[in-house]
């Protein structure tokens, strides 16, 4: 093999990114280690730890080949010569900057296993996101060695999108990297862009200086969830003035300084990444002394924590001002489509909201509901979790629309209505389904940033 390549952390990011690694540089070993040992064995089982499409096949056809998944942390990092470093940067729950700054310890513990295991130099990358300037503290823990073993630090943020991993990974918008400008960094820098290269074209691959790379991925982030918040925002608005989102951002889309997309209103973005980059990128501004800043981008999260709010305002408003024992189908609790993760879900905080307002909830997702029954078992009140739609909305009076997937669009919604109480309500959180057709049904309709559609 041409290159024996490591990568610490068997997650959302290690597991898919090194499986299309394996699967588009044959002549390299991959190996993806992890301290969590059940999440090793799924990995190599036939039923992979994370859902997302595309992803079985990749790895069927590269475990055991050039792709291994193992709990020898310490083995994998002898034998490797390129290093990825993919563990969680979850916000700090605690001491300074709790609530925004990026808890590192997972990091650093990381950063301490390569001084400690390593005999031979090795280039480390940062795969994970991580505050600007992280790699200054990463390479002087590298550099603490006493074997005299040069491990130069690059910055390789990951672009991908749950739901989309693999055909982001196979055929990637850009490929960034920034290392240090000494003659070692470069070196190392034009290494990993050699790895890439293999199925990259060259023109998409970018490099910059460290620094760069590591806050582009925070601003990527902020950027895309402002977009969000921002059509968000207006569609609060529509409701009240009986403007149309979709056309409002149909007509302000069509700009091309605009364009179209992540203008989609909606209860607003979840997932493990937006809100705690954002966060992380406003606890830096304010550590910088930024503080207006800081609040610009702090809108952003507070804009999206109220459109959850603000969806469950409407659903009791609209059901007569009570909820209490009222039973409600949640349909989807994943964060978006085509993802089992429920990791800062809008379907968690509307669910927990209504839950407090004593509503009992019966929740179906078709990926997620092993994730919801964790993320919701400290949750009072009545939950029910099933197996399929028409189960979890019959005698509901409410449905709550809370992932955009597929399958939603195309239920027998007659056969919904019939097993509801009347009046029946949906709240179509995602703005997928067909609301006059379900209107015409006997449903009281509510979109988000739309004329709601109801029965007198
Ligand atoms: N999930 C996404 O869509 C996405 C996209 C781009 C970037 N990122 C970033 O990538 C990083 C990883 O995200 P994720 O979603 O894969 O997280 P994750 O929680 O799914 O996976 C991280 C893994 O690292 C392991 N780990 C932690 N400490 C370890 C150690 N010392 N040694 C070995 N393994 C260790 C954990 O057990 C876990 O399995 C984060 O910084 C995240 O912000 C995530």
């Amino acid at each position: 093999m041409k290159k024996n390549i490591l990568c610490i952390g068997a997650g959302y990011v290690g597991g898919p990114t090194m499986a299309v690694i394996a699967d588009r540089c044959p002549d390299c070993k991959v190996t993806v280690v992890d301290i969590n040992s059940e999440r090793i064995a799924a990995w190599n089982s036939d039923n992979l730890p994370i859902f997302e499409p595309g992803l079985d096949e990749v790895v069927k056809r590269r475990r055991g080949k050039n792709l291994f998944y193992s709990t020898d942390i310490a083995g994998g990092i002898k034998a490797a010569d390129i290093i990825f470093v993919s563990v969680n940067t979850p916000t700090k729950t605690f001491g300074a900057g709790a609530g925004k700054a990026a808890d590192l310890q997972y990091l650093e513990k990381t950063a301490r296993s390569i001084v400690e295991y390593a005999d031979s130099d090795k280039i480390v990358v940062e795969k994970s996101t991580l505050p600007v300037r992280t790699a200054q503290a990463m390479s002087r823990i590298l550099q603490s060695n006493t074997k005299n073993l040069n491990f130069p630090v690059l910055s390789n943020p990951e672009f991908l999108a749950e739901g989309t991993a693999i055909s982001d990974l196979e055929n990637p918008d850009r490929v960034l990297i920034g290392g240090m400008e000494t003659p070692e960094g470069q070196a190392a820098l034009n290494e990993l862009v050699e790895l890439y290269a293999q199925w990259v074209p060259r023109e998409r691959i970018i490099t910059t200086n460290l620094w760069s790379s590591e806050l582009s991925k925070l601003v990527a982030n902020a950027l895309l969830a402002q977009r969000i918040s921002s059509i968000n925002s207006i569609s609060a608005l529509c409701e009240k003035t009986e403007a149309n989102v979709y056309e409002v951002a149909a007509a302000a889309g069509r700009d091309s300084r605009i364009g179209p997309k992540f203008l989609h209103a909606s209860i607003g973005f979840g997932g493990s990444c937006f809100k705690k980059d954002i966060l992380n990128l406003v606890y830096l501004c304010e550590y910088y002394g930024l503080p207006e800043v800081a609040a610009y981008w702090e809108q952003v999260v507070k804009m999206n924590d109220f459109q959850a709010r603000r969806f469950v305002q409407n659903m009791i408003g609209a059901m007569f001002n009570t909820v209490s024992a009222k039973k409600i189908a949640i349909f989807g609790f994943a964060f978006k489509a085509n993802t089992g993760d429920t990791r800062e879900s809008p379907a968690c905080a509307v669910c927990h909201q209504l839950l407090e307002e004593r509503a009992e909830l019966s929740i179906y997702d078709p990926k997620a509901l092993e994730n919801a029954k964790i993320d919701l078992a400290n949750a009072q009140g009545r939950i029910n979790y099933c197996t399929s739609p028409y189960e979890a909305a019959k005698g509901a009076h409410a449905i709550a629309i809370m992932t955009e997937w597929n399958e939603f669009k195309e239920l027998d919604y007659q056969r919904i209505f019939d097993n509801m109480e009347k009046p029946a309500f949906i709240f179509d959180g995602r703005n997928i389904v067909d609301h006059q057709y379900l209107y015409e049904l006997g449903f009281n309709v509510y979109p988000i940033g739309k004329k709601s559609l109801v029965h007198v």
